[in-house]
């Protein structure tokens, strides 16, 4: 979380307006506040404000800075609140900084520097890297031996960018558990993704947990945890690593959800499970966070029915900290959409170290991030960037993936996938049928979403959707455990939105319907035209495409969504950047 961006212009241009552009491409790691340094006229100056990056920029119009090396941060707050104190760039004399990460020993640090007569204007664990490397300078050190010293003094996770105002040709950087990505272009510049450097850059470096580099304006010196130089391979800027902006969307949210055929399509195209992939294992422990986690859960039905195979799903974050069994020859698959969520990374880390007969592979959309990188096997969703920080497109191909390898044996249901772009193209046509329901419920407080069996997690994803980004309170249950105690929920007002379609589960859902429908009014089904048949006027319906009953996750997902989304437009919320949410969620 929090994104950072460094520019160093070869020309000595201003660089103000491109860290800019940079951090808008971030805003998606947080948004709470934002600001920038630069080294101009041999001053350091800085900019903050609260709030979005268009208060930074409006305020950069009143009291415009240039420089022509700079850095900037949009913050998402970890330690002390969202105000312009605390807002980065950390600022000492001479020295700016920006951190992505949580500095776990800053108490410490902090008692050391206060004792030493350092001052502190700001409650973040952050200041006290800066601190530390003004206090370095004091002492004697160059720039350099500074940055050195800090980066050896500070535990915990970070991606620091460094300017010093008797430096003015250089940034420093350096990398342990949070993305840094330096760029070779027209200038030479540095940021959390590529998309927040690739208007600057042609090529990229990916910096590994422990490096360090030192950016000028001839180029970049990589170097590892003992501070040897080490040679890192460029990769090209992409099309699949650059944020292509909304388009003729109003929101990135809905280009999102529109795109999902096609990133199904393409996900489908690659992804081949290897012959001998599930040889010698002998369960499936799944990892994941959030959304992925509801992915991991579908994975579970397809994995146990058609691999036959124990699938255990468990919550990242938890996994670790309660001593698991980690039993021989167990595939620990985890899923991630950004490839860099902490406590997924950690959770695989943790069987890696504890039970060397595991694989560890991983199903995420970005390539050449820290969990891409460690894990012994990846499949790699192909729904490109992803910017709305409520997960669309990249779930589905996450399911699209967890189907692959669920039908990997079973030709039939490997030939139905192939039907899943065209039936999810036409469900996206019901959006404006999904749009009259929105409007029905946007004004409700609480939300019941029901499903079964595989559709069960897609209930829990359907009100993570609209909670995360309406904020009216949802909770998705298993429609046969509603008698056990959800029930009590329901009342005239409650909406209950049940997924019913055709098929094997269809009788016993359609009665747990019943059962609301006998206690409230406003009942709301997701279909298809054979289920449809048994719903009489007193229920909305909406009425999806047919499609095979192992893939029902996938197709009514995408509803959901849309309604999600709806609503969330109708409330006049943020779509694309719900309160206290990020995308990339960096810390514990
Ligand atoms: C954040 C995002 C969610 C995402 C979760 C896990 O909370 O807002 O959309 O599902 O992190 O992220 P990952 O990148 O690991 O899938």
């Amino acid at each position: 979380m929090c994104g950072i961006v460094g520019i160093l212009s070869k020309n000595n241009d201003d660089v103000v307006s491109d860290i800019i552009n940079g951090l808008e491409k971030l805003e998606y790691r947080g948004y709470d506040s934002a600001g920038v340094a630069v080294v101009g006229d041999g001053e350091l100056k800085r900019v903050r404000t609260v709030g979005k990056l268009n208060n930074l920029a409006d305020k950069l119009k009143v009291n415009p800075v240039k420089g022509g090396v700079g850095i900037g941060h949009t913050r998402w707050a970890t330690h002390g609140k969202a105000t312009e104190e605390n807002a980065h760039p950390m600022v000492t004399k001479d020295v700016a900084l920006v951190h992505n990460g949580i500095i776990e020993n800053y108490k410490e640090l902090k008692a050391d520097l206060l004792q030493k007569g350092y001052g502190f204007t700001s409650q973040t664990d952050s200041e006290v890297a800066a601190v530390y490397l003004q206090m370095e300078l004091d002492s004697g050190l160059s720039p350099r031996e500074a940055f050195r010293e800090m980066i050896k003094a500070v535990r915990g996770t970070y991606a620091f960018l460094a300017i010093f105002k008797t430096c003015p040709d250089m940034i420093f950087c350096a990398r342990n558990k949070s993305p840094v990505a330096v760029g070779f272009g027209d200038n030479m510049c540095v940021g959390s993704d590529a998309s927040s450097i690739s208007a600057n850059c042609s090529e990229i470096v990916y910096l590994d947990d422990g490096d360090y580099a030192e950016i000028t304006k001839d180029g970049a010196t990589f170097f590892d945890s003992n501070l040897n130089v080490v040679e890192k391979s460029r990769v090209a800027v992409t099309d699949d690593l650059v944020n292509s902006g909304k388009g003729e969307y109003s929101h990135y949210m809905i280009k999102e959800i529109m795109e999902q055929p096609s990133a199904i399509r393409k996900t489908l195209l690659g992804n081949d499970v290897p012959r001998d992939f599930f040889k010698g294992i002998s369960r499936i422990l799944i990892l994941a966070c959030g959304t992925s986690y509801h992915a991991g859960l579908v994975g579970k039905y397809w994995f146990e029915k058609y691999l036959r195979l124990p699938t255990h799903v468990e919550i990242a974050s938890e996994y670790r900290y309660r001593s698991p069994v980690i039993e021989d020859n167990t595939l620990a698959l985890v899923i991630t959409q950004s490839g860099e969520t902490i406590d997924t990374l950690e959770a695989m880390e943790y069987v890696r170290r504890n039970n060397v007969t595991c694989k560890l592979a991983a199903i995420t959309n970005v390539l050449n991030s820290a969990i891409s990188r460690s894990a012994d096997f990846v499949f790699h969703t192909e729904a490109g960037v992803e910017i709305g920080v409520a997960s669309t497109k990249a779930f589905t191909a996450q399911l699209t993936v967890l189907a692959k390898l669920a039908f990997s044996k079973n030709p039939e249901l490997l030939n139905q996938l192939q039907n899943l772009p065209q039936v999810c193209e036409n469900s996206l046509l019901l959006k404006e049928d999904i749009d009259k329901i929105a409007f029905k419920i946007k004004d409700c407080v609480n939300a019941i979403y029901l499903g079964r069996d595989n559709l069960y997690p897609i209930a829990l994803e359907g009100a993570l959707k609209l909670k995360e980004i309406s904020y009216i309170h949802a909770e998705g249950f298993a429609a046969g455990e509603m008698k056990h105690g959800p029930i009590a929920l329901i009342d005239d007002v409650v909406p209950v939105i049940c997924l019913c379609p055709s098929g094997n589960m269809f009788d016993k859902m359609f009665s747990n319907i019943q059962v609301a429908q006998a206690r409230g009014k406003n009942v709301i089904v997701f279909t298809d035209t054979t289920g449809a048949e048994s719903f009489d006027g007193s229920v909305e319906k909406i009425v999806l495409p047919s499609i095979n009953e192992e893939l029902y996750p996938i197709l009514y997902s995408i509803p959901l969504q849309l309604l999600a989304y709806m609503v969330t437009v109708l409330k006049g919320e943020d779509v694309d950047k719900p309160r206290n949410l990020a995308k990339s969620v960096t810390v514990e």
